[in-house]
């Protein structure tokens, strides 16, 4: 669409006084108020959902991240106009944060819907938030695109190297077992939680960043760049700049997440070892897109894809050991002949042609594995049914 064609969402989707004329008069005179002006609000307005809060500190960088993003709204011609969401922080919210991911979704998806903007930019990152913000995105009737905050750095205490979370339940089990002293579990209590960003590990906050990747939610590379990196940075500044190109294209959700994206993402799932929080949240935000993804798919469609990457908690490493290894762009390259490479994300461009752009690194092997000799065999997550469980549960049997 060119400039010229081009209406701003200021102009439409009117707030109801029955005279829509007065309305568009009342907004500009209001926004006038914030300074301004119509060659501000001719532009492509795109809205950024942000989601920092001090209840939340694994998007404690999110301030710096927002700047990147609305720089790259600006360089490209559009209006950055941010607004808040709930913020679901795992560790600080109870009974779980579980309770309050609908609550978020909904949260989203209706400001997203009664704002004006052209498009939206989704700024999450802690286990809930991804997924709420893709169930928001997934019925959204306008594009939107994700950019997560990232993964926090390891720390290391008395020579051990740490990354939460799956050093902090191994290190208060030694402590409940007498190993570690109340004295010595306070001090590596510091290093277990070393920078802002989501945990170091394949845990939840991870695992959906991979799956908004591989789902074309999220500009390429998007899932691993540390929180405290220029890199992620970067990659939010492109995301603000990609984002005034959807608003231009109106590239919708719906048309990113298909069957086949599913079955895509449910492909990197396994191979990647994930959550299994994972496939709640993956089978809900199907839901919204109107793909019928069930608990058996994830056994059915990744029945021949093996383990292929070494993080903890099926593993050795940490997300920022991945990431240094090429990040998700590098399984998925290794992974394509499993994989649909027509589907097309919000690049606009099909997954093949940004793989075959890709030339791994030299090292790629020591966290993502080849095909031809992977980590572990097909099956990492399973599901399995029984007396306990007739309707179905899910065993990480990578992890176990
Ligand atoms: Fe926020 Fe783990 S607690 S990602």
């Amino acid at each position: 669409m060119s400039d010229e064609e081009f209406t701003s969402a200021i102009d439409r989707s009117r707030t109801n006084y029955g005279d829509d004329g007065f309305s568009t008069f009342l907004r500009r005179a209001f926004l006038a108020s914030s300074g301004y002006d119509d060659v501000d609000l001719d532009r492509p307005i795109i809205g950024i959902a942000v989601t920092s809060s001090q209840y939340n500190t694994c998007h404690r960088d999110m301030p710096a991240l927002l700047e990147a993003v609305r720089r790259g709204v600006l360089e490209a011609g559009g209006l950055p106009m941010d607004f808040p969401t709930i913020s679901l922080g795992e560790i600080l919210t109870s009974p779980t944060t579980m309770l309050y991911r609908n609550l978020m979704a909904m949260d989203t998806e209706e400001m997203v819907r009664g704002l004006p903007m052209d498009a939206a930019i989704l700024l999450g990152g802690c286990d809930k938030t991804v997924p709420a913000q893709l169930m928001a995105a997934a019925s959204s009737d306008k594009p939107v695109i994700l950019e997560v905050v990232g993964p926090m750095m390891t720390g290391s205490w008395r020579g051990e190297r740490l990354g939460a979370c799956t050093d902090c339940r191994r290190l208060w089990g030694n402590h409940r077992g007498g190993d570690l002293s109340t004295d010595q579990i306070t001090e590596a209590r510091s290093e277990l939680v070393t920078t802002a960003g989501t945990c170091a590990v394949m845990g939840t906050a991870s695992t959906m960043a991979c799956m908004t990747e591989a789902l074309g939610m999220m500009l390429p590379g998007g899932a691993t760049p540390p929180a405290s990196t220029g890199e992620r940075l970067r990659h939010g500044v492109a995301t603000g700049r990609r984002a005034v190109e959807l608003a231009r294209s109106g590239q919708l959700p719906r048309g990113i997440l298909t069957r086949e994206a599913f079955d895509n993402a449910i492909k990197v799932l396994a191979a990647l070892g994930g959550s299994t929080n994972a496939l709640v949240h993956m089978v809900a935000i199907a839901r919204r897109a109107g793909v019928d993804v069930k608990l058996s798919d994830f056994d059915t469609i990744a029945k021949d894809v093996p383990l292929m990457v070494d993080l903890k908690p099926s593993g050795k490493f940490y997300m920022e050991d991945l990431h240094r290894s090429g990040g998700l762009p590098t399984l998925l390259k290794e992974l394509s002949p499993h994989l649909d490479t027509s589907t097309v994300g919000v690049t606009g461009k099909p997954l093949s042609a940004h793989l075959d752009d890709l030339h791994p690194l030299e090292d790629w092997q020591s966290i993502v594995k080849p095909l031809s000799d992977p980590l572990g065999k097909p099956g990492a997550l399973a599901v399995i049914r029984g007396s306990l469980a007739p309707n179905g549960a899910v065993i990480k049997t990578s992890a176990a």
